[in-house]
């Protein structure tokens, strides 16, 4: 069965949606590096990657698929932040924007029966779920600490820790 114009185009603006948040990441890597939070900043440079490998995820589905993959603009990500926590809580804000915007396409797969589409999807809809709930881990950890550097600062610890479990490292 081939995909229909309707779900291409949405997985075509899911790519940019996936890459724009992987240049989010990035960004907010940059703000923790030069803060020197070289923690944080691991935490976010990963997720930079994990983006990205979502967004490649979609491309060859779509290729798999017999689609046309045409990738949509992406916008200037932010760059400057207030503190630790306004730049987890915006990472919140991002990923519960994807998975709205996921939950759109299995919306969208499901009606019109592409089953394929349904299936390759569920990935997708499980790590939302992971990943909305290491963020506001995370942003709870944050709001305990406030703004004191020694907790902060083993925070940014504990999140170099998580990675390097993550990345199996
Ligand atoms: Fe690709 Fe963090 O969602």
């Amino acid at each position: 069965m081939e995909i229909s114009q309707a779900l291409e185009s949405a997985i075509n603006e899911q790519i940019g949606i996936e890459l724009a948040a992987s240049n989010a990441y990035l960004s907010m890597a940059a703000y923790f590096e030069c803060n020197a939070y070289d923690g944080f900043s691991q935490w976010m440079q990963l997720q930079c990657e994990e983006e990205r490998a979502h967004a490649m995820k979609f491309y060859q589905y779509l290729i798999d698929r017999g689609g046309v993959v045409r990738l949509p603009a992406v916008d200037a990500p932010e760059w400057d932040f207030d503190s630790v926590l306004k730049v987890f809580e915006s990472s919140l804000e991002q990923e519960r924007e994807v998975t709205k915007h996921i939950y759109g396409l299995y919306k969208i797969a499901q009606d019109e029966s592409d089953f394929a589409t349904v299936s390759f999807l569920k990935w997708f809809v499980d790590e939302q779920v992971e990943e909305e709930k290491v963020v506001t881990d995370m942003i709870d950890k944050l709001k305990m600490a406030g703004d004191r550097s020694d907790s902060l600062l083993l925070l940014d610890r504990y999140a170099l820790e998580q990675r390097a479990e993550a990345s199996g490292g």
